[in-house]
């Protein structure tokens, strides 16, 4: 099982040997700390249990999960791919340091600017999401006389049991052709004659936080059998698949275990009877990790400052930072559990609430978790707050964006600098009494 960083020094959490109360006098609060050693050791477990002898695996991490410039060249180093959906996601692979030929764009409305970037900078696969995509496509590689490699993002029909808001293959979905839809086989015929655009093959991606391995298969199943079918009309092998991300992670306490290592294992081993079963020549399948890949490994850290008993409800501890730097309570009520990394040695524990500074009721970062009873001051810690955290965070009520910070042996890397104030108005222009 690949295992946290974390230790219990005289009381004090360490994230990766550093002292979380060294880096908050460092860095200041809130705080992302990511330990860098479970993300290499992460990268490395889909590496070498995600593999099989009768098809090259291809692990893209989703960089919507989490992406600076330190993280994606740490990623890169680890020759994975890349999923990028944007400009400014291509942008920053590149500077990266990411072989353009690894990087994939998805997107379900990618724009002309998008598109003319990724042919220009020879980005590896596009993902086409629909019809009227593929034309716009074809219409921008005629003009230039350019051949893209890409597959076709299909909507399997699959559904989960995660928050509506994470599902991404129900029948009213915005991603993807759906597989059920009657004009999908025609669509794909004119494709696989395309003079400017070489399909590949096949994408899905069900949705994400999605624990039992059997959404997978059914996944895998259906891809299958269509690629089998299109194969057939079409009178064309496909050689690729892409079976998207979605893999869950241990959120909070109450979450069961998640093995990773021993869901590649079994997921790679379903894919392999699949491609028996349907007898197809299928080189290379893809996966696209977001979460599983860097959620663990990130950590958030506040400083603790009032404490409000109401009227009704469990108390409420509030800290320096809320929905500003971690929507997800609040955007698809994400359930996390807290700690006083400061006081990890004390004995008893109440029921609290933890809420964010931010002017909104629905700014409470957790509806309940045990902790000793919050002075102010204390550092009060978030697990796995990796994935989607920074990624979305915003500078609601002008708060200025986190700093980001790696550990490992000891040592802290800054990977992002915490904004000033100076950085709120850089790009505001002064009002000059007009
Ligand atoms: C196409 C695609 N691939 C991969 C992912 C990553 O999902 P997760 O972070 O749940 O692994 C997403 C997430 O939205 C996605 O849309």
């Amino acid at each position: 099982m690949l295992k946290k960083n974390y230790t219990n020094i005289e009381g004090m959490l360490h994230i990766g040997g550093v002292s979380v109360e060294e880096l908050r006098e460092k860095y200041g609060t809130p705080l992302y700390i990511y330990d860098q050693k479970l993300i290499k050791e992460t990268a490395r477990a889909f590496k070498d249990n995600f593999k099989s002898e009768i098809f090259e695996s291809e692990i893209s991490y989703a960089s919507k999960a989490q992406s600076n410039l330190y993280l994606l060249g740490l990623l890169s180093k680890e020759n994975l791919y890349l999923d990028t959906v944007s400009l400014g996601e291509m942008y920053i692979a590149i500077k990266a340091g990411f072989d353009p030929k690894k990087i994939h764009l998805h997107g379900n409305n990618k724009t002309r600017e998008e598109l003319v970037f990724a042919i220009k900078n020879k980005i590896g696969t596009i993902i086409i999401d629909s019809y009227e995509e593929f034309l716009f496509l074809e219409e921008i590689l005629g003009e230039r006389d350019k051949k893209m490699d890409c597959l076709l993002r299909i909507n399997p029909d699959v559904k989960t049991s995660t928050h509506k808001y994470i599902q991404t293959s129900n029948a009213d979905s915005k991603f993807g052709i759906n597989i059920r839809d009657e004009k999908t086989p025609t669509y794909i015929k004119q494709m696989a004659d395309s003079q400017f655009i070489n399909i590949l093959g096949f994408h899905a991606h069900i949705g994400s936080q999605v624990m039992e391995v059997g959404f997978f298969e059914e996944e895998a199943n259906i891809l299958f059998e269509f690629t089998k079918k299109m194969q057939e009309i079409t009178q064309k092998t496909f050689s690729h698949i892409n079976l998207g991300g979605g893999f869950g992670v241990r959120q909070n306490k109450k979450d069961r275990d998640f093995d990773l290592e021993k869901f590649l294992k079994d997921f790679a081993k379903i894919i392999e009877e699949k491609i028996k079963i349907y007898g197809l020549s299928i080189k290379k399948v893809g996966i696209e990790p977001g979460r599983s890949m860097v959620n663990q490994a990130g950590s958030s850290i506040y400083s603790v400052g009032s404490v409000k008993h109401t009227l009704e409800g469990l108390p409420l501890v509030f800290v320096d930072g809320g929905m500003s730097d971690n929507i997800r309570p609040s955007l698809y009520g994400a359930k996390y559990d807290a700690l006083i990394a400061n006081r990890l040695d004390e004995k008893n524990y109440e029921k609290f609430r933890v809420g964010g500074k931010l002017c909104e009721s629905g700014d409470i970062l957790i509806g309940e978790t045990d902790l000793p009873y919050p002075k102010r001051g204390d550092i009060l810690a978030i697990e796995n707050t990796g994935a989607y955290s920074s990624a979305m965070s915003s500078n609601y009520n002008k708060l200025p964006k986190p700093a980001v910070v790696f550990v490992e042996d000891g040592r802290d890397y800054l990977a992002v600098k915490k904004e000033s104030l100076e950085d709120l108005i850089k790009n505001d222009l002064t009002y000059k009494g007009e």
